[in-house]
C-alpha cells in the first residue's frame, strides 16, 4: 500500500492527469477510508435533528464516517454523490430511494461551502 501510494503521488507530480485517474481505483488510500479519519459527528451536523441530516447519517455512514457538508461546494457535492451512487450499487450497501437521495443532495448543497 505504502509503495503503491508513493507511485501514485510521484505519478501525480509528473503527470497530474495520472493522479486524477488513479484515485478512484485506490479507494483504500482515500482520506475518508483511513483508520484515523474522524469526519463530523452526527450532533455536529447543521440542523442535526432534521430529515436531511438524519438521512445523510443513515445512508452515508455505511462505509466511512461523515464529511462536513461545508467541505464541498454545490457542484462538488453533485460530483461526489454521483460517484457514491456507483460505489453503493457496486457493494450491495443500501441505496436510498430517489426521494431520499434528493433530500440528501439538497441538504448537503444547502449547507455547502459558499
Ligand atoms: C459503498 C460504500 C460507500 C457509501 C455507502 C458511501 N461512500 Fe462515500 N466514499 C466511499 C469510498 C470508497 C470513498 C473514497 C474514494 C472516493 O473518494 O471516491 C468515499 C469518499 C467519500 C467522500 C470524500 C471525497 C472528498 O473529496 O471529500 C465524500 C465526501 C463521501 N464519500 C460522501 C458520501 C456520501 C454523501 C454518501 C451517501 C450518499 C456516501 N459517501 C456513501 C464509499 C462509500
Amino acid at each position: 500500500m505504502r509503495i503503491r501510494l508513493g507511485v501514485i503521488v510521484m505519478a501525480g507530480v509528473l503527470a497530474p492527469w495520472a493522479l486524477h485517474a488513479e484515485i478512484p481505483a485506490n479507494d483504500a488510500a482515500s482520506e475518508v477510508m483511513l483508520p484515523g479519519f474522524q469526519g463530523i459527528l452526527a450532533d455536529q451536523l447543521p440542523e442535526h435533528d432534521g430529515p436531511g441530516a438524519t438521512l445523510y447519517q443513515r445512508y452515508c455512514s455505511q462505509c466511512h464516517r461523515m464529511v462536513s457538508p461545508a467541505k464541498h461546494s454545490v457542484s462538488e457535492w453533485n460530483a461526489v454523490l454521483t460517484r457514491m451512487r456507483v460505489k453503493i450499487k457496486g457493494t450491495g450497501k443500501i441505496l436510498p430511494s430517489d426521494s431520499d437521495w434528493a433530500e440528501i443532495l439538497g441538504y448537503l448543497q444547502h449547507h455547502a461551502r459558499k
